[in-house]
């Protein structure tokens, strides 16, 4: 199969329109067979469901090629389970786990030569959704879905690769303590719009939360989890009822132990500890890992030892781990590499 003919290295986070999506439709109380489409367009009545009372949520997971050259995706059923979760949550049909799966590998396998070559830099990312289609004018949910798959290939998340980011300290609330925190909606992410813009515009990559209730713990960005680095080579990052729950970050805890030796935890982290850290990440599956070099808080900087030319030791060493598995140099633990044939 011949690759398409683009500019891999030179990607940036962004969408390119490839050849097939995915398309299934929940009506009458099923979803139907669903199958593959070229069309990228969709046409929608003006009282959509989605389009009045933003009923939509989603998911994101990349797929790779190995150094010997296969096509791999790294463990979609966790965004089969966690999709599923957040259907839940927001009153939609949630989509079957096994179907989303054979989805996800069906749109990779029609899309192949949009996945970026090894070494390119570049991986294709893969962006499963779903949302109310029919018309809903009172505050109910929808009776009819649409679940697609659509993919694009993409450049690092954050401009300047794996450089440092400066962060700060949000005066906004991602997330309520009994809210949608947790789960994959889209709204989560508009009401993150106006804080974003406001943080680029003075001149900061992305913003950091704090717990809306006490505004004393760390949550996370709005698109990605914390991971630290203790002065005694410790891994720890935020648990929080309010924060999604990263397949990145669940698969880095694991990391940290098994393949690194490194003790790692997940318990509350209060914003006072975090000038006491050597690292700081910030981990998802855009953002891979990238590394903070700085945080400020109403004009305080808190500057971690590792600095602003690269990464820190550790988060290096969970890096240059995670990505191996991920592009086949290094064994993976069972059922994280799935095989695209
Ligand atoms: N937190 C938020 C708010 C996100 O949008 C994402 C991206 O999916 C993550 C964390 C990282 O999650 P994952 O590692 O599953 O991509
Ligand atoms: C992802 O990492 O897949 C996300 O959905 C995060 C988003 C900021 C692009």
């Amino acid at each position: 199969m011949e690759k398409k003919d683009l500019d891999w290295a030179s990607l940036g986070f962004g969408y390119v329109q490839t050849e097939q999506r995915y398309v299934s439709n929940f009506k009458d109380g099923k979803w139907d067979e669903g199958g593959l489409t070229t069309d990228a367009n969709i046409v929608l009545n003006e009282c959509a469901g989605v389009l009045q009372y933003a009923q939509t949520c989603f998911e994101g997971l990349k797929a790779y090629t190995t150094e010997d050259g296969r096509i791999v995706t790294f463990r979609p059923d966790l965004n089969a389970d966690r999709m599923y979760t957040t259907a839940q949550r927001l009153e939609m049909p949630p989509f079957p786990k096994e179907k989303f799966v054979e989805a996800v590998k069906a749109v990779v396998k029609a899309n192949a030569a949009y996945v970026p070559p090894y070494g390119s830099g570049a991986t294709l990312y893969l962006r499963p959704y779903m949302f109310g289609s029919n018309p809903v004018i009172g505050v109910k949910p929808a009776t009819e879905y649409q679940f697609r798959i659509f993919c694009t290939p993409v450049g690092p998340y954050f401009k300047g690769g794996a450089k440092p980011l400066t962060l700060c300290v949000s005066d906004f609330d991602r997330a309520a303590p009994h809210g949608t925190g947790n789960i994959k909606a889209g709204l989560n992410y508009a009401m993150s719009l106006h804080p974003i813009v406001e943080a680029h515009k003075a001149g900061y990559a992305e913003n950091m939360y704090l717990d809306a209730a006490t505004r004393t713990k760390v949550e996370e960005t709005g698109g990605a989890n914390f991971l630290f680095v203790t002065k005694d080579g410790k891994v720890v990052t935020p648990k929080s009822n309010s924060i999604l729950p990263s397949i990145t970050r669940r698969s880095l805890m694991i990391v940290a132990k098994e393949y690194l030796g490194l003790e790692a935890e997940e318990r509350e982290i209060y914003f006072d500890e975090v000038k006491d850290f050597a690292e700081c990440g910030l981990c998802g599956t855009a953002a891979v890992i990238s590394p903070v070099g700085k945080i400020v808080d109403h004009g305080k900087e808190i500057c971690f030892p590792s600095g602003m030319d690269e990464m820190g030791p550790i988060t290096r060493k969970l890096y240059d781990t995670l990505t191996g598995i991920q592009m086949g140099r290094l064994d993976p633990p069972e059922g994280w590499i799935v095989e695209i044939k």
